[in-house]
């Protein structure tokens, strides 16, 4: 490459690469939040001047090539009809390729570029890598239930060793879509309703995927998806329109986004839905003003599946060159299936609708990646790498750690003795287990689960008759998740009536119910599932119920009458043996909810960050009609609560927590000293605030400790909480800690009325709880 460029070129280009980093630093830390300086592949100078030179030396249709990328296996969309790819590839009119994942298949391809194109630019292989390639974990609103970033992180690596064995270096992953909706089928994907733990769970998805190095041959880029609002879906119906104020934009939905491309992230998928009319992946406001100008992100876009071609039915295009020439004037790199870059993308840079100069920024950016990730080096994959990187015993074991510390507790009522019915004794005689999901390998493993094999999971019935031997188990199907018979009813309340307890297994369909394209109106149990847990409820056992799911399930005759219920989303390969420790008490549950679960669907949009609103009914008992007067007029339902069925942050444990009072450093601030600390670095702690935990229980237990920051008195409304810190503790029985949380700046500071991120003269209330609604409030004022 070095021939291609004359030293005093040479040392131009160094010196414009380096004004053009540390630049879009600066530019940073003026916008953001939280600005960490990044220093991965795609912002190595080093890199810059190998793309540039090989970037001189490519014609108009190679430079195209680079930015179109086509589905080579599986769809995981709607069709396409294209696969003459040999001959594209070696014609260098393909940049990417995914859907496809085993080294020979992707040797194959990879062969034809590096040998058979001109320019032998390496193809990039990209994959739904979401919750695991090989060892799947549990889903990711399972993995974000765990408030465990580290955790995720070390899931994620695995994820990219296996993956990248079979030389795919890059995944669609994580999905950092605030979900505030269940019937969005997608919730399952994501970290759910909250822009601070959905920042975390971002930053360490990137950190594992991406590794020390992204040219190390295990790392695989990452793309943070779906660029953005995408879960703000009308109605939550999948793919739906979005109205999204700025102020919302800003403070809810974009932080994660910001997060990952300060984690460094190689990558940025646009969405699918439009956002005040404008679709997301023609959106020069969100994909150039946003991400280019003010967060100086230098890695791709990429659109999501065919949504280039989708700019026509959306209404703003009515033929595919315009869409074309939308998407890319907007912002996006790359074209994903659509075929509209390959088709288009060259003659409208003849007749000058696209400037060169934007075609080779463009393919600067794929480019970049491609270095970063060291495909020039290192093009395929070494196949007799590809069988021992899956499933390796210590990565089995982090899937039943981060199964066992995905599960909620959500009901842990007096069993037989007056005792909480769970952990199980391991004295009763005989368990009933019953339900579709009991003996279920398939829906174990979630939906996007990559190379998850059934015969890897372990079913929950597999390890609870390894448990408690066959002779003491009954075990009746009872009904199908979607339909069900009398006679399997029958049958399964004659089991649960000769057992001592009944564990139900119930839920949806992971693969029909959940995930892309699996909205629901209802999202109760489906099916005839609500019928039989009537009807095994009604027998007088107890009862533990063990739910599967993809998002909350509106389920309230349950919680009411079912003493034990534990929510275990799609844990993974180790559903089985995660779920009896758990349920005998070998592990002590400590997932948290990171999704507020409604009582009716009516309530949704369902989120504890909302605003307040001017006539708030938090003095009123809405559990009874409204008696009129001032119980009347205040903002709720005649006929549901409007709080949840839980709330956001909340699990119990099988030990008990107390609170003492939220402390504060000090009780005044000063807006003028925050806003000069805001965005500089983790390293101006503001304020110090502090409770005592004091595990109350009789087992040591650990708490996720929560900080709840409000704010009243500001330019723009804020909301009731928002959660601003969490950190674990481990107590033993009796013992007391103090936890300690360090803020910054930034936990004051809102999109204000100016427009920009900054604290503002206002009264600040901060708790320290056990979830979104407790806590004892300390006071503070910032003055201006
Ligand atoms: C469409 C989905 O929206 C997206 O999340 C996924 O990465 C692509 N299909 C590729 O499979």
């Amino acid at each position: 490459m070095q021939k291609y460029m004359s030293r005093k070129l040479k040392a131009v280009f160094i010196l414009t690469c380096i004004f053009l980093t540390f630049n879009s630093l600066a530019q940073d830390k003026s916008t953001l939040r939280s600005a960490v300086p990044v220093h991965t592949g795609v912002y190595d100078p080093a890199i810059d001047m190998k793309v540039e030179s090989l970037l001189r030396n490519m014609t108009l249709e190679e430079k195209v090539g680079q930015l179109v990328q086509y589905s080579a296996g599986q769809p995981t969309g709607p069709g396409t009809g294209r696969t003459d790819y040999n001959d594209m590839i070696a014609r260098g009119q393909i940049g990417a390729l995914f859907n496809i994942s085993t080294a020979k298949e992707t040797n194959a391809f990879q062969r034809i570029a590096v040998e058979k194109s001109r320019l032998h630019i390496p193809i990039l292989f990209g994959l739904d890598v979401i919750h695991g390639f090989r060892t799947e974990f549990p889903i990711p609103l399972g993995l974000a239930s765990t408030w465990d970033p580290l955790l995720v992180e070390k899931a994620s690596r695995v994820a990219a060793q296996e993956a990248s064995a079979t030389g795919i270096r890059w995944t669609f992953s994580p999905m950092v879509d605030i979900a505030r909706d269940a019937r969005w089928g997608r919730m399952a994907e994501g970290a759910g309703e909250d822009p601070f733990l959905g920042s975390a769970m971002a930053a360490a998805y990137i950190r594992g995927y991406q590794g020390q190095h992204l040219d190390a041959p295990d790392s695989i880029a990452a793309c943070a998806k779906h660029y953005v609002g995408y879960g703000a879906a009308e109605g939550g119906r999948d793919y739906n329109t979005t109205e999204i104020s700025e102020h919302t934009l800003r403070q809810f939905y974009l932080p994660p986004f910001q997060a990952a491309v300060n984690a460094g992230a190689a990558s940025i998928m646009s969405a699918f839905n439009s956002i005040n009319g404008v679709p997301a992946s023609a959106n020069p406001f969100t994909l150039t003003q946003v991400l280019r100008n003010e967060w100086g992100f230098r890695g791709i876009v990429d659109s999501d599946w065919t949504s280039l071609g989708e700019l026509i039915p959306h209404g703003i295009a009515n033929d595919g060159i315009t869409a074309a020439r939308k998407a890319f004037m907007a912002g996006v790199d790359m074209d994903m299936v659509s075929s509209l870059y390959h088709d288009h993308l060259a003659a409208l840079v003849g007749s000058g609708q696209v400037p060169q100069a934007r075609l080779d920024e463009s393919v600067r950016r794929v480019l970049r990646v491609k270095f970063a990730l060291g495909l020039f080096d290192h093009p395929y994959a070494d196949e007799t790498r590809e069988a021992a990187a899956m499933l390796k015993p210590e990565s089995i074991e982090l899937a039943r750690t981060a199964a066992e510390r995905s599960f909620v507790l959500l009901k842990n009522s007096s069993g037989p003795n007056n005792a909480p019915i769970l952990p199980l004794s391991s004295n009763i005689h005989s368990l009933a287990l019953i339900g579709p999901l009991a003996d279920d390998a398939d829906n174990m493993l979630g939906s996007w689960s990559g190379l998850g094999k059934n015969d890897d999971v372990i079913s929950f019935h597999a390890a609870l008759v390894k448990h408690v031997g066959e002779d003491h188990l009954l075990h009746v199907k009872g009904t199908d998740i979607a339909n069900g018979s009398d006679e399997d009813l029958t049958a399964a309340v004659n089991a649960a009536s000769k057992a001592d307890v009944t564990i139900l297994a119930l839920g949806e369909d992971a693969g029909q119910m959940t995930g892309e394209a699996a909205s629901r109106s209802n999202p109760g149990l489906p099916g005839r599932q609500q019928e039989l847990l009537e009807k095994v409820v009604a027998t007088g056992k107890p009862v533990v119920l063990i739910l599967f799911s993809g998002r909350p399930l509106t389920m309230p005759w349950a919680f009411e009458h079912v003493p034990a219920v534990l929510a275990a989303w799609f844990p993974g390969i180790q559903a089985g043996p995660a779920l009896v420790r758990t349920l005998y008490g070998e592990s002590n549950p400590t997932g948290r909810l990171v999704v507020s679960w409604p009582r009716s669907v009516g309530q949704e949009p369902l989120y504890y960050n909302a605003l307040s609103t001017g006539r708030p009914a938090d003095k009123h008992d809405l559990s009874k009609p409204p008696a009129g007067g001032d119980d009347k007029y205040v903002s709720r339902y005649l006929d549901v609560q409007n709080s949840p069925q839980f709330p956001f942050g909340f699990g119990l444990s099988y030990t008990t927590f107390r609170y003492g009072a939220t402390q504060v450093s000090q009780k005044q601030l000063k807006a003028a000293t925050l806003n000069a600390t805001l965005n500089h670095d983790g390293r101006h702690p503001a304020l110090t605030a502090t409770a005592e935990v004091m595990n109350t229980g009789q087992r040591a237990g650990e708490e996720m400790v929560q900080l709840y920051v409000r704010l009243q008195g500001t330019s723009v409304a804020q909301p009731v909480r928002s959660l601003q810190g969490f950190q674990r503790v481990t107590l033993g029985p009796g013992e007391t800690k103090k936890v300690t949380f360090d803020l910054g700046p930034e936990a004051f500071a809102l999109w204000n009325d100016q427009n920009g991120f900054a604290t503002e003269s206002s009264k600040v209330s901060i708790w320290i709880a056990s979830d979104s609604t407790q806590g004892t409030k300390a006071e503070v004022e910032i003055l201006p």
